[in-house]
């Protein structure tokens, strides 16, 4: 067994992570988190333009294509993020959304997951499933704390956070400077550890 004391071996493995929504209303939809392909570039521009995700954002409303593609290059070298593709599960191939993971700390096996779904799949569990799924993923890679950080107003994140089985740790006032304005930033967790 590992020494609890040996850091994260990081990069994690890029491998598809496959499974099903249950939940929502997608109960037993196939799910499968792939690399991004640049067919992903229109996905994530109609994404990045969308009104919600501009709105908890730093994304501009004139996102273009090659936002998108510098956006892929950036990930693809970065010494600190990953990211997945969520793969549409009603077009196969498809654009489905986002999943980032960031280190937080190789000591502590920390890490912090950001997401987006595309708008046409939004609100029948298709976040929450993914959080669940590369959650038990990260655990399996010796991951001990994966951790998020949402808005409080935005309610449909803190939603994914909790229906994912990650729990509300608290609230740091005007952590974060978006449009011009602080506002608060919950953050919630879950350990390797938890019941
Ligand atoms: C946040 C986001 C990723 C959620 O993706 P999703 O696939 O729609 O999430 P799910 O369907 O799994 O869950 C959404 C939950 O939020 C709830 N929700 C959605 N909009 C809501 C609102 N305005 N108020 C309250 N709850 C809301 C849904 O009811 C659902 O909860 P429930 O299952 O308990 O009913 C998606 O809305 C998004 O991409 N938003 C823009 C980008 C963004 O904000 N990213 C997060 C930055 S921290």
């Amino acid at each position: 067994m590992t020494d609890p004391d040996t850091p994260l071996s990081w990069p994690l493995p890029s491998a598809d992570i496959v499974g099903d929504i249950v939940g929502g209303t997608g109960d037993g939809t196939a799910l499968r988190l792939r690399a991004p392909v640049d067919s992903d570039l229109r996905g994530l521009v109609t994404s990045s333009r969308h009104e919600d995700s501009r709105r908890f954002t730093h994304l501009e409303e004139d996102y273009s294509r090659d936002d998108a593609a510098a956006f892929l290059r950036t990930m693809a070298r970065s010494p600190v993020a990953m990211l997945w593709i969520v793969d549409d599960p009603d077009a196969p191939g498809g654009f489905g959304g986002t999943l980032e993971v960031r280190l937080v700390s190789r000591e502590a096996r920390c890490v912090e997951l950001g997401y987006t779904t595309a708008p046409h799949l939004r609100g029948r569990g298709l976040m929450t499933a993914v959080v669940r799924l590369v959650t038990e993923f990260l655990f399996d890679y010796r991951v001990h704390r994966v951790q998020i950080k949402a808005n409080p107003v935005n309610r449909a994140s803190c939603a994914v956070a909790v229906n994912a089985g990650f729990r509300h740790e608290g609230t740091a006032r005007d952590a974060e400077m978006l449009h011009g304005r602080f506002n608060d930033l919950d953050t919630f967790a879950r350990l390797a550890t938890d019941g």
